[in-house]
C-alpha cells in the first residue's frame, strides 16, 4: 500500500482496502503511544493548519500528531491572513506548498479544500469542509472496530440532519466498507439524491445496504445509533425553529436506544447539546424550552456512549493520515 504524495479530501477517493490500511495504521500508532514508543515518522517535516471554522478536536489532534510524528505545525487563523480576501485560494496554496510539507484545511465548501490540493503540491487535508468530514469518519470506525468488531454488515443508524457533512460522510464510509447505512430521519433531511446514486453503486460492489426512513423502529438492531447537532457551523441562527420542529422526533433518547437493543452504541462526533452546559445551549433553553437537543444527557452520559473514545481516535487517525502520505 502506497499513499505517499496523496491528498485526504474525501472518503470516495480510497479504495476499501486503503481505508482499512489507513484504520490498521491508526491502531498500530495507538498501541505505540500507550506503550510510550516513539513514533517520529516525519522528523522535520511542517503542516499548515488552516481553520476558518471553530474546532477543538480536529484542531488538537492535528498537532498533537504532528507533535508525535516530529513534525512542526502552524495554526492560520483566515480572520488574521490574506488568504481569500486579498490572495486567493489557489495562490494561498502555491504559498504554503513551498513552505510546508502538508496543509490541513477546514472551511466551508468542498471546492476550496479541493482546489487548494490541485494547487498545493503537497498533500491537502480535508479538516471538515459543509459537505464531508472524511477524517471524523476514520475515528469512527477505528472506535467501532473496537467496540463492535469487523466492520463489515455492522449497522449504522444515523439520525437527524444526514444531509450534512457527517451524514454524507458516514453514508460513503457505509457503502466503502461493506456496512449496513440507515438514515432514519425527517424526509427533509435525507442526503442528496446523486450522492445516494453514488454510493448506492459502491454499495452494489462491497455489499453494503443503505436504507432511508422516517419509521424509528427501523432502529431496531442496529450495531450503533449516530447523531450530530442539527445546525451545523456556518449555517443561520434562523434555521434553529424549523430543526427542532423537524427534528424533535428524532432525538436520541433512551427509548429509541432501547428499540434498537442491548447491543446497540451511541456515537456523536461531537460537539454534542445534551445539557444546559453551554451558551448556545442555555439560549435555544430560554427561546424554545428544551433542555437538550440532538441526544438526552441520559443517553450521553450512559454506558452505551463511546463518544470520547471516539474524540481521542480522532488523533490516532489523523496521525495515520499523516504519516501515511508524508
Ligand atoms: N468532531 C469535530 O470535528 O470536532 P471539532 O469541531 O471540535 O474539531
Ligand atoms: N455538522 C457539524 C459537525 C461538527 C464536527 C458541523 O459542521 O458543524
Amino acid at each position: 500500500m502506497n499513499l505517499k504524495g496523496k491528498s485526504f479530501l474525501k472518503l470516495l477517493d480510497f479504495t476499501p482496502e486503503e481505508i482499512n490500511y489507513l484504520l490498521d495504521l491508526s491502531a498500530k500508532l495507538k498501541a505505540e503511544k500507550k506503550a510510550g514508543t516513539p513514533h517520529r515518522l516525519c522528523e522535520g517535516k511542517s503542516i499548515a493548519l488552516v481553520f476558518e471554522k471553530n474546532s477543538t478536536r480536529t484542531r488538537c489532534a492535528f498537532e498533537v500528531a504532528a507533535a508525535d510524528l516530529g513534525m512542526h505545525p502552524t495554526f492560520l487563523d483566515p480572520s488574521a491572513s490574506q488568504m481569500g480576501k486579498k490572495e486567493s485560494i489557489a495562490d494561498t496554496a502555491r504559498v504554503l506548498g513551498r513552505m510546508y510539507d502538508a496543509i490541513e484545511y477546514r472551511g466551508f465548501e468542498q471546492t476550496i479544500v479541493e482546489t487548494l490540493a490541485a494547487f498545493a503540491g503537497v498533500p491537502v487535508y480535508n479538516g471538515l469542509t459543509n459537505e464531508f468530514h472524511p477524517t471524523q469518519i476514520l475515528a469512527d470506525f477505528l472506535t467501532i472496530r473496537e467496540h463492535c468488531g469487523d466492520l463489515k454488515g455492522k449497522t449504522l443508524v444515523y439520525v437527524g440532519d444526514a444531509r450534512y457533512n457527517m451524514g454524507n460522510s458516514l453514508m460513503v464510509g457505509c457503502a466503502k466498507m461493506g456496512m449496513n447505512f440507515i438514515a432514519c430521519t425527517n424526509p427533509k433531511y435525507f442526503p442528496d439524491n446523486a450522492l445516494i446514486e453514488e454510493c448506492e453503486k459502491i454499495a452494489a460492489q462491497t455489499g453494503a445496504t443503505l436504507k432511508f426512513t422516517s419509521n424509528t423502529d427501523d432502529v431496531k438492531g442496529a450495531d450503533v445509533i449516530y447523531t450530530d447537532v442539527w445546525v451545523s457551523m456556518g449555517e443561520p441562527d434562523g434555521v434553529w425553529k424549523e430543526r427542532i420542529e423537524d427534528l424533535t422526533p428524532y432525538r436520541v433518547t433512551s427509548e429509541l436506544m432501547e428499540k434498537a437493543g442491548a447491543q446497540c452504541k451511541f456515537m456523536h462526533c461531537l460537539p454534542a447539546f445534551h445539557d444546559l452546559n453551554t451558551t448556545v445551549g442555555k439560549e435555544i433553553y430560554e427561546k424554545f424550552g428544551i433542555d437538550c437537543m440532538e441526544v438526552t444527557d441520559e443517553v450521553f452520559e450512559s454506558e452505551r456512549s463511546i463518544v470520547f473514545d471516539e474524540a481521542e481516535n480522532r488523533m490516532h487517525t489523523i496521525k495515520a493520515v499523516i504519516a501515511a502520505t508524508l
